[in-house]
């Protein structure tokens, strides 16, 4: 498939897990992929690394600059960079809520902020923001993730508003748990990390974890010149977590 042929990319936190995969699948289908990350060191040919943290403005505007310059132009943007938080509203404190939003929520304002002018240059425009289940279903444990996550979402839905008269397409994906090294380092931190993974294959109905590639296949999908009409929407890709509701196993 080479429906991403000429067609630029930039992808931030390519250099790891759903941002990695993303990253090679847009190149695999025919794009020419930047990745924008905190470390870009594992990022290899034909992928182009650059350093940027996306709680620093100008850190983002230099890197989507050069990015922009060595790719000749921009076309799809993929707002990814993300970290976790776990525990209720009493278990972080004012400087962790702070921190959490700047990289989750206004990250993605800063990207899109230095984007958006060579987005409309382009005839293909398309941002996806990696957003989460933790949006739209109430999660033990993640008040403040959650609440970083349900802004991506109404993000999504107002920046797709904004900018839709000039031909740029917004959409989100909504992954489930997936099989990143992020939640490689969550199950490394629990008391029994195989009890733990277990207890998280079987909360989605299809009793595994989704993969990076397949949240990369939606993200391609969406940002792909063949949804030119698809704007606005969320996509969930979690194992049926959001909308079924099972029979327990037997009855
Ligand atoms: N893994 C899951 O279960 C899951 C589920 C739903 C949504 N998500 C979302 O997917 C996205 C990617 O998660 P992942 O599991 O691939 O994580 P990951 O930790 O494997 O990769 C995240 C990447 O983002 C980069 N990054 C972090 N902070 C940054 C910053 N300030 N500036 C630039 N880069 C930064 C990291 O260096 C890393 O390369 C996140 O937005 C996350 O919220 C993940």
């Amino acid at each position: 498939m080479t429906d991403f042929e000429g067609l630029k990319a930039l992808v931030t936190g390519g250099a790891s897990g759903i941002g990695r995969a993303t990253a090679e699948l847009l190149a695999a289908r025919g794009a020419q992929v930047a990745v924008l990350d905190l470390d870009p060191s594992p990022v290899e040919k034909p992928l182009l690394g650059f350093r940027a943290d996306v709680t620093d403005d100008t850190s983002v505007r230099e890197a989507v600059a050069a990015a922009v310059a060595e790719l000749g132009g921009l076309d799809v943007v993929v707002n990814n960079a993300g970290i976790g938080a776990q525990g209720t509203v009493e278990d972080n404190d004012d400087a962790e809520w702070h921190r959490v939003l700047d990289v989750n929520v206004v990250g993605m304002v800063r990207v899109a902020r230095a984007a958006l002018p060579h987005l409309r240059a382009s005839r293909h425009a398309a941002i996806v923001n990696t957003c989460s289940i933790a949006a739209t279903a109430g999660l033990p444990q993640r008040a403040l993730y959650s609440a970083t996550k349900g802004a991506v979402y109404s993000l999504t839905l107002a920046m797709a508003a904004d900018h839709v008269r000039e031909g740029i397409r917004v959409n989100c994906v909504n992954p489930g748990t997936a099989d990143t090294p992020w939640i490689g380092r969550l199950l490394d931190k629990a008391p029994d990390p195989a009890a733990e993974r277990a207890a998280l294959e079987a909360r989605q109905p299809t009793g595994r974890l989704v993969s990076a590639a397949e949240v990369a296949g939606a993200i391609a999908y969406l940002a792909g010149p063949l949804s030119g009409a698809t704007t606005g929407t969320s996509l969930a890709v979690d194992g049926g977590m959001q909308g079924l509701r099972l029979r327990p196993v037997g009855q």
